[in-house]
């Protein structure tokens, strides 16, 4: 039997701009992880896949369709692996499905390594990265890339898409001082596809005006940057409200959001902002240690489904 997990994700800024080519910054959450195992089964006829978390149990046959199964396909046929036979694959994960933590990737990261460990081959990040950025393309049309990326790297990282396809710029995040921060879930189910798409209509209606709002979300990101390698949390916490502001121009916060947002502030927060596809989902607050447990009541007071601490170095 092996056994393969990838980490949950967040993304600190830079969402949404990072489409078009700005820089962003994402987070993996090591704590929060999704776990793949493969097994020999002899009585199991071909592969079966279940997924106990979302109710889910198919056969491999009966679903190519599903980006899991591409996934898995992708991942022997780059193995150079053609038939499997008698496999049962469980999924698991901690990460709250479809809620802007890279529950998607991190299943598919996690399939990935634990398919090709199975085969007898150690993946380095960027080839698990790759493949799972196609099962990402069949989720989300057009990803930028940095959730498979983050996942697969399980570090911080500094993203900006490649151009026409070409490979991302990476480069590894300084923090100088331990981030608290505290993950606030609407509880609003957005699909990261559909807020993209909105955001890309918009542009294609008013590029000067989104143009200019994408590039100044890039300015914060380099920013935010500083302030990480710095250590300074006060700098930080501006910024990152600075960045929500500009979230809400190009139309991807919501009411929800809003009012987490604006309770983890009023609660004493440095800074606070969504996270990830918006529309829904899920916000974060930075905090000092010390405010931690108010903060969070008043983030679940304001009508959180739940509140995750995570800490990050
Ligand atoms: O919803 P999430 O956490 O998967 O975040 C998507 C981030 C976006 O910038 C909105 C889209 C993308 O492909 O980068």
């Amino acid at each position: 039997m092996i056994t393969a997990s990838a980490p949950g994700k967040i993304i600190l800024c830079g969402e949404h701009a990072v489409v078009y080519r700005q820089p962003a910054i994402a987070l993996p959450l090591p704590d929060l992880r999704a776990t793949a195992t493969v097994e020999t089964v002899p009585s199991v006829v071909g592969i079966v896949c279940d997924l106990p978390d979302l109710g889910e149990r198919w056969l491999l046959h009966e679903s190519w369709d599903h980006p899991l199964a591409k996934l898995l396909r992708l991942t022997a046929e780059h193995v150079g692996v053609h038939t499997l036979d008698h496999l049962l694959i469980t999924l698991r994960s901690a990460i709250p499905i479809a809620g802007g933590m890279g529950s998607g990737a991190a299943l598919g990261a996690a399939l990935v390594k634990a398919i090709a460990a199975y085969l007898g081959t150690q993946l380095t990040a960027d080839e698990v990265s790759r493949l799972v950025y196609e099962s990402e393309r069949f989720y989300h049309g057009t990803p930028s890339g940095i959730d498979n990326t983050v996942v697969s790297y399980e570090q911080a990282i500094w993203f900006v898409r490649g151009l026409n396809g070409a490979p991302p710029q990476l480069e590894p995040i300084s923090i100088g001082k331990p981030l608290h921060l505290l993950i606030g879930d609407t509880g609003v189910r957005a699909p990261t596809h559909v807020t993209v798409g909105g955001v890309r209509e918009r542009r294609l209606r008013d590029p000067e005006r989104y143009n200019a709002l994408f590039g100044k979300i890039g300015r914060l990101a380099r920013a935010i940057r500083q302030h990480l390698a710095n250590g300074d949390q006060v700098a930080l916490g501006a910024a990152l409200d600075h960045n929500q502001a500009l979230l809400h121009e190009i139309g991807v916060s919501s009411p929800e959001l809003e009012q987490l947002i604006g309770a983890a502030r009023q609660a004493g927060a440095l800074g606070a902002k969504l996270s990830g596809g918006g529309g829904g989902g899920i916000m974060l607050a930075l905090v000092r240690e010390t405010q931690r447990a108010v903060v969070a009541e008043a983030i679940m007071a304001a009508g959180a489904t739940q509140v995750i601490p995570t800490i990050v170095m």
